[in-house]
């Protein structure tokens, strides 16, 4: 049995890697895939090839699991390119459970497909692609929960501003090493 995790990936995070981790152990094969959310549009900070090529970089230890994406319903892509797959979803919380309900039931209604959830370990209960996002526009530290391939993206992405906070960050350094000479 084959599964798709469709997403927006906007950068893929740790979550997202322990449930597709996870994943590719019970399943054959994972195709990772790329979609549009109406509900994001023109919210994204990288564009579809970065996200794809985090995406590749992050999973290169899985030899199961490949990288895809699709511009239409995700019905219409199980149909034509994974007839007979299974759609995979994380759960992070119940508080992701009403709106992924709603999805299951609608693509099972207009597509005949059917979604398989897997539950995030609970660690990553608070980490999502947006708060992940939020603290590296200000240069704050994600590298727990982000695998390497997003975290080092994120920082190239915003190298200005980690540059500048790494700057404040050695002067605050020096400033107590001239008032403390001796720590
Ligand atoms: O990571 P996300 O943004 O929660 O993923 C949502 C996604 C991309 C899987 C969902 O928006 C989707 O399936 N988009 C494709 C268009 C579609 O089929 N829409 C109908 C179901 S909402």
């Amino acid at each position: 049995m084959n599964a798709v995790f469709p997403g927006s990936f906007d950068p893929i995070t740790s979550g997202h890697m322990d449930v597709l981790t996870r994943a590719a152990k019970i399943f054959d094969h994972v195709t990772l895939t790329v979609m549009h959310n109406a509900r994001k549009q023109g919210r994204h900070l990288f564009t579809l090839e970065e996200r794809m090529d985090i995406l590749r970089e992050a999973t290169t230890h899985l030899p199961n699991v490949r990288v895809d994406t699709f511009g239409g319903l995700l019905v219409d892509y199980m149909a034509r390119q994974e007839p007979g797959s299974v759609i995979l979803r994380g759960l992070r919380a119940v508080s992701d459970y009403e709106y992924e309900l709603q999805i299951a039931h609608l693509n099972r209604q207009i597509g005949d497909a059917e979604t398989v959830f897997i539950m995030a370990a609970t660690r990553w209960s608070f980490v999502s692609s947006s708060m992940v996002r939020e603290i590296a526009s200000y240069g704050g530290d994600v590298s727990e929960m982000v695998p390497r391939a997003s975290a080092a993206a994120l920082r190239r992405k915003h190298a200005d501003v980690y540059a500048e906070r790494e700057a404040e960050k050695e002067e605050q350094k020096q400033a107590q090493q001239r008032e403390q000479p001796g720590r």
